[in-house]
């Protein structure tokens, strides 16, 4: 496995590929992996012949009281991984390779609609600060596919967006949450969670089971479903930040006719110094 630090580097390698008419399947992370990054790669490893990774703590998609400082940064156990994984190429830009000029001089890529419900509601500018930071990656790398996590749903369906609305040439594939034995979505920010608020993490995810199966037995009166969702979860020590069913393509909030379509529930709440997210397809159940 390479380890690239430099545009113009990873250009001539995504180039000599090219040439030899390699497709290549891409894996944008912020580091600190864990079995989920690595499924995200072996499915890249599945959709193309050359694979690349990169690595980039990105300012911009965090507010201005969130983690960015303290998040975790374990580039060489990473890389140690993404190698064991079977990765061609990891990408690990410097901050001034990605925003050679003050961030708020940048040029911003926005999606407007679907970043301003759930997640984008709470993080007013994280998906600005997303959108315009996987563009640029997207441009610097150059790649056939991109593979993205069905746990960031939200990102997931935003980015599918901003590739359609900007005729970005690259096919972007979501992957299933991968979870730990009790349930929990695998998460970079599980880490930050005490011996106790790692026992009752897993509740976030039993609790969208528990309103999903209900929903599917009939109890199709979403309001009262989210708001006793969110009273269970407090009622065990977290502070829900949202609980809600919408529309898993549109994000928008289910009519009531719209029983069958295909809707999904998404949550995010804090558990300590964590704010954790999850997600769960109502109908039809796929993950
Ligand atoms: O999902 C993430 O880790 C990040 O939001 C991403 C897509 C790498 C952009 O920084």
């Amino acid at each position: 496995m390479q380890t690239i630090h430099t545009l113009a580097e990873l250009r001539a390698q995504a180039a000599a590929w090219r040439r030899a008419g390699e497709r290549a399947a891409f894996v944008p992370t912020m580091g600190n992996l864990h079995q989920g990054h690595l499924c995200l790669v072996k499915r890249a490893r599945e959709l193309a012949p050359r694979t690349i990774a990169s690595i980039f703590v990105n300012p911009l998609q965090f507010g201005p009281n969130e983690d960015y400082t303290g998040y975790p940064r374990t580039l060489d156990e990473d890389r140690r991984q993404l190698q064991a994984a079977g990765l061609d190429l990891l990408f690990a830009p410097d901050l001034d390779d990605v925003y050679p000029r003050p961030l708020e001089e940048m040029t911003q890529v926005t999606v407007p609609g679907l970043t301003a419900v759930l997640c984008g509601a709470s993080r007013p500018a994280h998906f600005l600060g997303v959108t315009t930071v996987v563009a640029k990656l997207f441009n610097m790398v150059q790649p056939d596919i991109a593979v993205f996590g069905e746990k960031d749903w939200q990102q997931l369906v935003v980015i599918r967006r901003m590739t359609a609305d900007l005729n970005i040439p690259i096919e972007i594939i979501g992957t299933p949450t991968v979870r730990e034995a009790d349930g929990l979505a695998m998460s970079s920010r599980n880490g930050y969670l005490s011996t106790e608020q790692r026992a009752v993490a897993p509740t976030l995810h039993a609790t969208l089971q528990t309103m999903a199966a209900r929903w599917r037995h009939g109890e199709q009166n979403y309001p009262a479903l989210e708001k006793e969702a969110k009273a269970q979860l407090t009622a065990v020590g977290f502070q829900p930040d949202y609980f809600e069913i919408r529309h898993a393509e549109t994000l928008l909030r289910p009519r009531p006719e719209d029983t069958a379509a295909d809707l999904r529930i998404f949550a995010a709440a804090w558990l300590g110094r964590a704010r954790l997210i999850d997600n769960l397809a109502i109908a039809p159940l796929t993950s």
